[in-house]
């Protein structure tokens, strides 16, 4: 009554408190109320019943019957309705005649008096019965909803009133009649329950979209109202719809089509009954209307009428932007990659010469922190070697053989550093090349002997060697090596579980590796432990073969190249091998016993230091040395023998090598601050520049991850048919659902099961990083390549055919077996929220495999947050009923983005239950249910995948952080 009452005061500013409050929408003036088409009575409160609405206020119109309740009841009413006119109230023409007689009735010509006239158009009045309107059409239609009809079991019935052009319509000047007051298209409607009004709504702005069979009326600011005490309105207390119907409001569309039926439909209606709303049925459309209206309008139909699909929305937009974004900086990148790679192929090849270069390190000390001090390590260690020179370093275990050759090597070293090695400068500025080969060898398994060095030759090369070049140069190396046998067998696991290559061969294929890079100075660390002494000879003749011939690879093959320092430490050598050693460094608790020519150098160096102490003290501690013994074994005893500290000073001033065992640390420090910093720009030089471009990385990357996924089969296999089963099981879980409440929770559990599914399947990203990730460290730390490309090629051959592929077949399988929304659009709408969550699993778990070095703390850490994500993905919680300390986790939660984009694109698909509770029968819209039962959003969709990118996003560049940071050599 208010808003009535407002109405009239905005429509007609003149009335004053007299007027009357009028009901149905009408509006009140100082001579009474103007009601609406079909209804009359002193406020608008009585339907009219019998005759045709051009008849106005003289309509015959139905009383209130006391046995309705007191409200007028039109079913009870005698109205019959004319010739022509048909409806609930009589309000929908048929024919042309009823039209004509009926507004002959009223102004005494059969045709109207519009402007049409005047042109000389036809102004014959018609009846025009199709869903569209012209300019004032009436509809009457049956409500058959079955929830409804469970509750309210007799007929409703809602009438239609829409106005669309008022100046074209006959309607106009009838007095009684209101007509779009504010000049927009209009909709009045009416619900009748077995013949007496229930409540009444009115909208307004509409605009009307039309083809030729469907016709829909998209209007905004609904309003409705009950009328108290009818049986919708109060009269039943269970069910009192009140409330739910005063609160319609908002926009408000009618879709009709020509098999008769219309859809009425608004949020909250379409919340209970489905995303097409309610469905009206047995729809009579009726417009009288003059003929020139309808041919005017025809051709220019599509101008005033918008035709066509619904705009997207907002969400889309924006995603659609952000996708094709990212594409074009894809492009971008690729071209410029491309761009680059090209100017570096043909940039001159700057030869690769070799050798010739000594390396000397003069009082290197090395501290770890231990327990609140610096412990010693290395104590003023001496030491050069020359080009061409080949040299070891002794020592029994815990004697600093491994520290000394790696900081020669110019690794990354945790603890403090004093002294200098340095390096004569070389010609053009090249800085020497440092090779180191570690102890264990970390070579990829699947691939042959010759395929590892060609991976490396094209890493290590700048792209400008041809590859013919690099074939051979491989195969210079392969035969340099005595590799030939097995250059085309896998290297396999070295781990002496058979099949592969044996752990001599091993070693001398990483040895390979780094002659590669054409290093000047080859630095290893123990490279014949664990070998037998065959294998150990083999390998210590190729170490002292490179000593020798050096470089030579690019040349012929007489012209040998300079030579290379070639530093080793060796655990315990064999009598033959040690005499392969051109020098010899002992090394005893960190400190240098010995450091000059090999052979029988060292027991002539101790025979004279033994004769120094007998003839100072009497006694020596020093063991004599007794012909044809190993020499490596007699320096290893004294070595273990002396007590740490215990080597006077005179032993070390009568060595030529000018050995300083007390050394002064302070004086280091001060005198080694630029070596140091050398020191440190070298190992930049090791970590930051690669000798190939960004595309050339990858393609090789890619190359080899191509070749291990065509290699191992049994991987991608195992995946596709782990998948399949997987896919056919869930199906068969979950085969045809059906419609019922029962179905709806197992439709929902189905899509929560795939979320689940992924998120403990994604546990395998985890350990294959986890098992690579040592190949990847040493071959960062030999600059192969960016992290960055090795990340790239580790989304295209481990991501795409290990994740997606297996999540894609389980999902369609799944999918259509179980019977979820049966449209292309709802299924890769499904499949594409799927995609985006194996993503953000696959990242978040290599991610976990990067920050944690211990693989299992990973894969609980990972385990732990699968069921955290299980928790919070609102299937077994209902996501408000968490206390609000915790709720806010589930923001974090990207199950439940899952989720709820899969439950709401399921149930968007129209999905409606079709139940019976208590023999009550059940048709109500699954988006309802949804939300009571799971708190989601039923408008989320895209909301969840801009959400799904961002956590993709967010977890892309913290891996690549966490990659360039964290994942590298530490020694
Ligand atoms: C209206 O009248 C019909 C016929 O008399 C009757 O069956 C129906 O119950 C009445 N409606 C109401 C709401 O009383
Ligand atoms: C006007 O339209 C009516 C109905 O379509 C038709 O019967 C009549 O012939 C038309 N008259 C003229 C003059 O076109
Ligand atoms: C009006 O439209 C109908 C179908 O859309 C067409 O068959 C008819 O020829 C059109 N008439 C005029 C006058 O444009």
């Amino acid at each position: 009554m208010l808003r009535a009452l407002s109405l009239a005061a905005f429509f007609s500013p003149s009335t004053t408190a007299t007027a009357q409050s009028c009901t149905n929408d009408g509006i009140s003036s100082a001579s009474g109320c103007l009601c609406p088409p079909g209804f009359g009575g002193a406020n608008c409160s009585q339907p009219a019943c019998g005759g045709t609405i051009f008849d106005g206020s003289h309509r015959s119109l139905t009383s209130p019957s006391a046995a309705s309740g007191g409200f007028p009841n039109l079913t009870s009413s005698d109205c019959s309705c004319p010739n022509g006119w048909t409806g609930l109230g009589c309000n929908v023409c048929t024919s042309a005649s009823g039209c004509q007689s009926g507004y002959a009735a009223v102004s005494g010509n059969a045709s109207s008096t519009t402007t049409a006239q005047a042109s000389g158009l036809n102004d014959t009045l018609v009846c025009n019965t199709s869903p569209r309107v012209f300019a004032a059409g009436e509809l009457s239609c049956q409500v058959n909803n079955p929830t409804l009809q469970a509750i309210y079991p007799l007929q409703s019935i809602l009438n239609i009133h829409r106005t669309f052009n008022t100046s074209l319509s006959p309607l106009k000047n009838v007095s009684g009649t209101v007509l779009s007051p504010n000049g927009s298209p209009t909709v009045y409607a009416q619900l009748f329950y077995s013949g007496v009004e229930q409540f009444f709504c009115t909208a307004s702005s509409c605009t009307q979209s039309s083809t030729s069979t469907t016709d829909s009326w998209t209007c905004s600011a609904l309003q409705c109202q009950c009328i108290s005490d009818t049986s919708f309105c109060g009269a039943n207390v269970a069910s009192d719809l009140t409330s739910t119907i005063n609160s319609l409001s908002g926009a408000l569309t009618i879709a009709c089509d020509n098999t008769n039926n219309c859809h009425f439909q608004q949020q909250i209606i379409n919340g209970l009954f489905g995303s097409s709303g309610l469905t009206l049925q047995g729809c009579t459309y009726g417009e009288c209307v003059t003929q020139a209206v309808i041919d005017s309008s025809n051709g220019t139909s599509t101008s005033g009428l918008t035709t066509g699909s619904s705009p997207l929305s907002p969400g889309v937009i924006a995603g659609l932007a952000v996708v094709g974004g990212l594409v074009g900086i894809g492009l971008v990148a690729v071209v410029w990659g491309w761009i680059l790679q090209k100017a570096a192929r043909k940039r001159p090849f700057d030869g690769g010469q070799n050798g010739g270069v000594d390396v000397r390190w003069t009082n290197v000390s090395y501290f770890v922190r231990s327990s609140g001090r610096d412990k010693p390590i290395l104590d003023a260690i001496n030491g050069q070697v020359a080009a061409g020179e080949f040299m070891a370093i002794l020592g029994p275990s815990g004697a600093g053989k491994t520290t000394l050759v790696e900081l020669i090597a110019g690794k990354a070293k945790s603890g403090l550093f004093t002294g200098s090695i340095t390096f004569p400068s070389l010609v053009n500025g090249r800085r020497p090349r440092i090779a180191f080969v570690p102890q264990t060898d970390i070579l990829p398994a699947v691939l042959t002997v010759r395929e590892a060095l060609a991976f490396a030759a094209s890493l290590r090369f700048p792209e400008s060697l041809s590859r013919e070049r690099m074939a051979a140069l491989v195969s210079a190396i392969i035969s340099r090596l005595g590799l030939e046998d097995v250059a085309e067998t896998r290297i396999g696991a070295t781990d002496g579980t058979g099949r592969g290559i044996s752990g001599g061969e091993a070693r001398r294929v990483s040895i390979g590796l780094e002659l590669v890079g054409c290093p000047d100075i080859l630095v290893c660390d123990e490279p014949t432990s664990g070998l037998d002494s065959v294998s150990a000879r083999r390998v210590v003749d190729v170490l002292r073969e490179v000593a020798r011939g050096g470089g030579g690879l690019f040349g012929s093959a007489e012209e040998k190249g300079q030579g290379v320092a070639v530093i080793c430490s060796v655990h315990q050598p064999s009598s033959r091998l040690y005499h392969s050693f051109d020098s010899v460094l002992l090394l005893s608790h960190g400190r240098a016993l010995y450091s000059g020519p090999g052979g029988l150098a060292p027991t002539r160096h101790f025979a004279s230091a033994h004769d120094a102490d007998i003839q100072r003290t009497g006694e020596s501690e020093l063991p004599p040395y007794e012909e044809g013994y190993n020499v490596a074994d007699y320096l290893l005893e004294i070595a273990s023998a002396a007590p740490a500290g215990s080597i006077s000073a005179q032993t070390a001033k009568n060595n030529s090598n000018e050995l300083t065992p007390t050394a002064n640390r302070s004086d280091d420090e001060k005198a080694n601050g630029t070596d140091v910093e050398a020191l440190v720009t070298r190992n930049r030089s090791i970590t930051g520049e690669y000798a190939t471009t960004f595309l050339t990385q990858f393609q090789v990357l890619c190359g080899r991850e191509w070749k291990l996924l065509r290699r191992d089969k049994s991987l991608f296999f195992t995946h596709l048919i782990v998948s399949v089963i997987l896919g056919a099981f869930c199906g068969g879980l979950y085969f045809r659902i059906g419609l019922t409440i029962a179905g709806f929770q197992s439709r929902v559990g189905c899509l929560f099961f795939l979320g689940a599914l992924i998120a403990f399947s994604s546990l395998s990203a985890l350990y294959n990083i986890v098992e690579i990730r040592p190949l990847f460290v040493r071959e960062r730390s030999n600059s192969y390549y960016s992290p960055t490309a090795w990340l790239l090629s580790r989304f295209c051959f481990d991501v795409i055919p290990l994740r997606i592929l297996p999540t894609i077949i389980v999902s369609t399988m799944t999918y259509w077996m179980a019977g979820l929304a049966h449209d292309a659009s709802h299924f890769f709408k499904f499949l594409f929220i799927l995609v985006l969550y194996t993503l953000v699993m696959t990242l978040f778990n290599f991610l976990l495999a990067t920050l944690f070095r211990n693989g299992g703390i990973a894969i609980l850490v990972s385990a732990l947050t699968a069921l955290y994500q299980m928790t919070y993905a609102g299937f077994f919680v209902h996501l408000d009923s968490i206390p609000p300390v915790l709720r806010w986790l589930q923001w974090l939660c990207p199950l439940k983005y899952n989720l709820e984009a899969l439950s709401v694109n399921e149930v968007g698909s129209g999905l409606m239950i079709v139940d019976q509770l208590q023999g009550v029968p059940i048709n109500i819209s699954a988006s309802l249910i949804l939300t009571t039962l799971f708190g989601f959003d039923p408008s989320g969709y895209y909301r969840d995948v801009l959400v799904l990118f961002g956590f993709i996003a967010g977890l892309g560049i913290t891996l690549i952080g966490v990659v360039w940071l964290r994942l590298k050599e530490k020694r």
